[in-house]
């Protein structure tokens, strides 16, 4: 294989090959530089010579380049493009002088190949031993700005992470208005763009639509990644499906205003870009200070959205998620939320929690409202002091009852929030994001903290971690229930003002690097509203994040399904809830629940005490079923085989062994029919020349399992669904 970073010196090429995929750039002429080539393994040539210097009229040239006009920044494909150099497609930086004069024209001055892949400053990023990197450094050709352009590479999962330094290295002050990660140019091909929009209770759901033209902006301005938009998209070509076909994705590590931006331009070329959203943002540069962006995670599948999903679930499994909980299986929680809601003591939980004990279950979470005065969403935010009066005992002896039965003990928090009804609220009201003395926007009855202040995070570390330090506290739901706005900070000048959005994630990251130093043991489970912060960002904090706050089986399918385009199911929340139903009064059987639950991290989020008898023996076989099971649905390869935006019929999705010996398809039907047609589903990843018995009963080739099918016994409910054990013989 090739290496995995090259440059060829005579040609002026860069190189990177990963398994299947190989990624070219050019220093041409005046050192810019150029995109050449991204896409399916090619070892042979060097593509400069796909670049035509075609006078197009209307696209001018850079001033040393003189009359030669086919040299044009707009016309030809970049790596990192800037405003105001010619090139009037959407660009990647922007810096405004000291004089006003905006603008940048960034040209090649040297380049580094370093051995491992260095750590991104203040930012969550992807991780690894002895990941090559290449460092190009760009300077701008008029003011003292230095711009270094990182590659890493990741050869085995065919990706390619990308992030941009930019320094001022002069002594004036600048401002840089818009500063992207990343730009993808594709010289020619048609596209369609594959993203996941949502809404509360329905995240990620899935669309395609075609490139063309006019601009597909993705985004985010809400201050998180959102529940609107997530942070990942797909460019592909128009004939990719599952299994055919070129597909590359855009993940943005990052958990704050996004834009993910595709067009075609003048001349059918394509332009992605990738970053921080430029509205709201102007960062101040002074002498010798650096901007750091955060990092996109490109990644290309030769054969279709699976291997792309592939890629990414390997990658991020091994190479984002970290702390003690990346490979261990995560304990089988029951979380007092939909049991109580905010009407809870201690007596009232710990009865759960021995209900839960007799049931199987691993830990009792004890979901908002034990702290402060918060008996409803009106109050209470901030005040990280246990409310002992409303448990009836301290938060240590609770906890130590909880263990004494035998589970472990977890705890929510909602520290990014302050309630106006709150001490914290009436002894700092300038801790919170508040636009001056302009009327501020609530949100579930609540203000958001300035997560830019170093007090306020030094409060929140000091509060939360007394809480941590009093009781035996195994696991932390860390929640998030607004979008920001009065983006304004009290501690900044009003020329840095849009810093505010940026320092706020900064901010979160740098008080859960702090808690997560401080207590490597604890669990963390990302959440907002449910799933509105599930980005690699968050990711890399917390191992699971709460996928949606509709536990609704049915519609849990779909959130679920377009979830697992870029993140690992073993990353996403998911709890059996009580029928009917609390988002959508819909009434499901017990086993299908479990089957779709069972896809992420496993948990119950119900009363025990409101269950038959025969539920409950229902659940004690699950939960033996979840463990022994586990290794094949942490490890395993997720295959979708169903697409519920298409198919309203039935659902089926799969997980089998990377070693091909053992698999589990997960099967259900929708609405029963009479006199249906039979169903059969063509499995995946096994191995066409071995034997499998399903569920211990007939034995069928491998080959016959995938290209003929499995065939589905008889249905007669609704919601009927099976589990099929598919085992290797
Ligand atoms: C959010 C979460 C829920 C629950 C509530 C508590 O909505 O997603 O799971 O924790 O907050 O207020």
């Amino acid at each position: 294989m090739a290496l995995a970073i090259s440059f060829d010196k005579e040609n002026q090429i860069f190189t990177l090959s990963t398994k299947h995929s190989t990624y070219q750039m050019h220093i041409e002429e005046h050192n810019i530089l150029l995109h050449l080539y991204y896409g399916k393994t090619i070892a042979t040539t060097p593509l400069s010579y796909l670049i035509c210097r075609q006078d197009r009229g209307f696209s001018g040239q850079p001033y040393d380049v003189g009359d030669a006009q086919g040299i044009s920044f707009d016309t030809s494909p970049q790596e990192y493009p800037t405003f105001g150099s010619g090139d009037y497609r959407e660009s990647c930086l922007s810096v405004i002088g000291t004089k006003g004069e905006t603008g940048a024209d960034l040209r090649y001055v040297s380049h580094e190949i370093l051995k491992t892949k260095p750590k991104l400053s203040s930012m969550p990023a992807l991780y690894g031993e002895g990941v090559p990197t290449l460092a190009i450094t760009m300077r701008d050709t008029f003011l003292p700005v230095e711009v270094l352009l990182y590659y890493s590479v990741f050869e085995e999962n065919d990706a390619i992470t990308r992030s941009v330094v930019i320094k001022n290295v002069g002594t004036d002050t600048v401002y840089i208005d818009r500063a992207l990660s990343a730009c993808l140019d594709f010289l020619n091909g048609s596209f369609d763009m594959v993203y996941f929009p949502g809404s509360w209770a329905a995240e990620r759901m899935t669309e395609r639509v075609s490139v063309n033209h006019a601009k597909i902006s993705l985004d985010s301005l809400r201050g998180t990644s959102s529940h609107q938009m997530n942070p990942f998209a797909i460019l592909c070509e128009k004939h990719t499906t599952e299994e055919q076909g070129a597909a590359y994705g855009a993940s943005l590590v990052y958990s704050g205003n996004f834009l993910m931006e595709a067009q075609a331009d003048q001349t059918d070329q394509t332009r992605l870009v990738v970053g921080i959203h430029p509205q709201g943002f102007c960062y101040e540069l002074a002498g010798s200070t650096e901007f750091v962006t955060p990092e996109v995670v490109f990644s290309y599948s030769a054969s279709g959205f699976s291997k792309l999903s592939h890629n990414y679930h390997n990658l991020y499994k091994k190479h984002l998620l970290h702390g003690v909980w990346r490979d261990e299986r995560r304990p089988i929680l029951i979380n007092s939320w939909e049991a109580t809601y905010f009407d809870f003591n201690g007596e009232k939980l710990l009865k759960l929690a021995k209900e839960a004990k007799e049931l199987g279950i691993e830990m009792l979470v004890m979901d908002d409202g034990w702290f402060g005065k918060r008996d409803d969403d009106t109050s209470g935010l901030g005040d990280w002091i246990v409310n002992e009066k409303k448990l009836g005992m301290s938060l240590h002896e609770l906890a130590s009852k909880v263990n004494a039965l035998g589970l472990k003990f977890g705890i929510w928090f909602e520290p990014e929030m302050i309630s106006e009804d709150s001490n914290l609220f009436h002894t700092h009201k300038d801790f919170c994001l508040r636009a001056g003395d302009r009327p501020y926007v609530r949100s579930r009855n609540q203000l958001v903290l300035d997560m830019s202040r170093a007090d306020v995070r030094d409060y929140l570390f000091e509060s939360i971690s007394l809480v941590l330090q009093s009781a035996h506290i195994e696991y932390i739901k860390w929640d998030m229930n607004r979008s920001l706005c009065d983006v304004w900070s009290a501690n900044l000048p009003p020329n840095r003002q849009g810093e505010v959005y940026h320092r706020y994630v900064l901010g979160v990251y740098d008080l859960l690097e702090r808690l997560t130093s401080a207590f490597p043991e604890i669990l963390f489970e990302g959440c907002s509203g449910g799933g509105g912060r599930f980005d690699p960002g968050m990711l890399y904090y917390s191992p699971q994040i709460w996928c949606s706050d509709n536990t609704d089986a049915l519609a849990r399918i779909k959130i679920q399904y377009g979830t697992s385009f870029c993140y690992p199911p073993s990353t996403m929340g998911a709890h059996v809830s009580i029928c009917p139903n609390h988002q959508t009064r819909r009434v499901t059987p017990m086993a299908m629940r479990a089957m779709v639950a069972m896809t992420g991290t496993f948990g119950y989020e119900l009363d025990p005490a409101l269950l038959t008898q025969d539920e409950k023996e229902e659940i004690k076989e699950q939960i033996a079923m979840v463990k022994e099971y586990h290794p094949l649905l942490s490890k395993g390869d997720y295959y979708r085989l169903t697409d519920p935006f298409k198919n309203g019929r039935y659902a089926a999705w799969e997980f089998a062994s990377k070693q091909k010996d053992q698999a589990l398809l997960c099967f259900v039907l929708f609405k029963a029919t009479a006199n249906p047609a039979t169903i059969y589903i063509k499995c995946k990843g096994l191995d066409e020349n071995a034997f499998y018995q399903i569920n211990g009963e007939g034995v069928f080739g491998g080959d016959a399992l995938m290209n003929a099918g499995l065939r589905v016994p008889a249905l007669y409910n609704d919601y009927q669904s099976y589990i099929f054990l598919i085992l290797k013989i």
